[in-house]
């Protein structure tokens, strides 16, 4: 849907007012977004601020348009800026990957506290990368370790790593099978697919990737599958931490339990739903 083109007046206060009024009919936040498109379209944060009488400019101004366009006809706001922010890293997103959701931010704040002192590190479904750049960023030293069954997202993923000069070693296929045989680890993290086929937030979901949303029929089954494969690559005193829906705390810690994990614990995220469930392998510790 092309937006009515607003009236001579060019300064980038006037379009920012413009543009909260243009997104008032899509998404819930208008004033955000609207500063976080003029503010791509300036390549600057401080602009806006500094010189809000300047203008905005031809150039600008198409591809303003061209955004909000692409906003207003339904497209979520990351893949139309093409990069979102995630743990203070900015990533490169597209149709491609999940867009990085702030509530993973638990997930990585815990598996920041319990990074091993040295060894490997895995992130089973990596998507655009997000989970383990923010760990690999954090603590350059280990030995870091991503899956994905999509080589489409490992492609994104890739780019990502390489634009922060990390270096991932990113394996395609499907959960533990794409590992190399004796590969163990210390710390695996994993926000797989968690949706139920029939759940209904996925209307609101449509323009990312289903496999990066839907397990099976029950919304369990890749829990399932990684922890069914996962004992041959842990290390005795690994750690688990797995993000899940907010009702699904409890079948996910008696599917770690079933597994022989211990110290299986939930924590909250900031809103204080049951978010992220973490264990501990002490089988081959005996
Ligand atoms: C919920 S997304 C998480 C993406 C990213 N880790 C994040 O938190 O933003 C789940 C990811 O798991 C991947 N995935 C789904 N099924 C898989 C499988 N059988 N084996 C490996 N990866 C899989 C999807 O392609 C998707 O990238």
């Amino acid at each position: 849907m092309m937006p009515e083109i607003p009236a001579a007046e060019d300064s980038l206060r006037h379009w920012l007012l413009w543009l909260t009024d243009q997104l008032a009919q899509q998404g819930d936040a208008p004033a955000q977004e609207a500063r976080w498109i003029l503010e791509d379209v300036l390549e600057s944060s401080m602009e806006l601020w500094r010189s809000p009488q300047a203008p905005l400019g031809e150039a600008r101004r198409a591809r303003l348009l061209s955004l909000l366009a692409r906003r207003l006809d339904g497209e979520p706001l990351p893949y139309c800026l093409g990069h979102w922010s995630f743990m203070e890293l900015d990533l490169r997103v597209d149709p491609r990957v999940l867009i990085p959701r702030p509530d993973t931010e638990t997930l990585v704040r815990w598996a920041l506290a319990h990074l091993p002192v040295e060894g490997a590190v895995l992130d089973l479904g990596t998507g655009s990368g997000a989970i383990i750049l923010a760990l690999a960023q954090a603590r350059p030293d280990l030995d870091y370790w991503a899956v994905d069954c999509s080589n489409a997202a490992l492609a994104l993923a890739h780019k990502n790593g390489a634009a922060l000069g990390q270096n991932i070693h990113w394996c395609a296929g499907d959960w533990c099978t794409a590992l190399p045989a004796g590969q163990r680890f210390s710390l695996i993290v994993s926000n797989p697919p968690y949706l139920a086929a029939n759940d209904p937030h996925l209307m609101e979901l449509a323009a990312e990737p289903i496999a990066a949303l839907v397990a099976g029929e029950t919304g369990l089954e890749a829990y399932q599958a990684i922890l069914a494969g996962l004992a041959p690559h842990l290390e005795p005193g690994a750690r688990i931490g797995f993000e899940h829906g907010h009702e699904q705390a409890q079948a996910v810690r008696g599917l770690l339990q079933r597994h022989a994990w211990q110290e299986v614990d939930t924590l909250t995220d900031l809103a204080g739903r049951k978010r992220v469930s973490t264990a501990v392998w002490s089988k081959d510790c005996a």
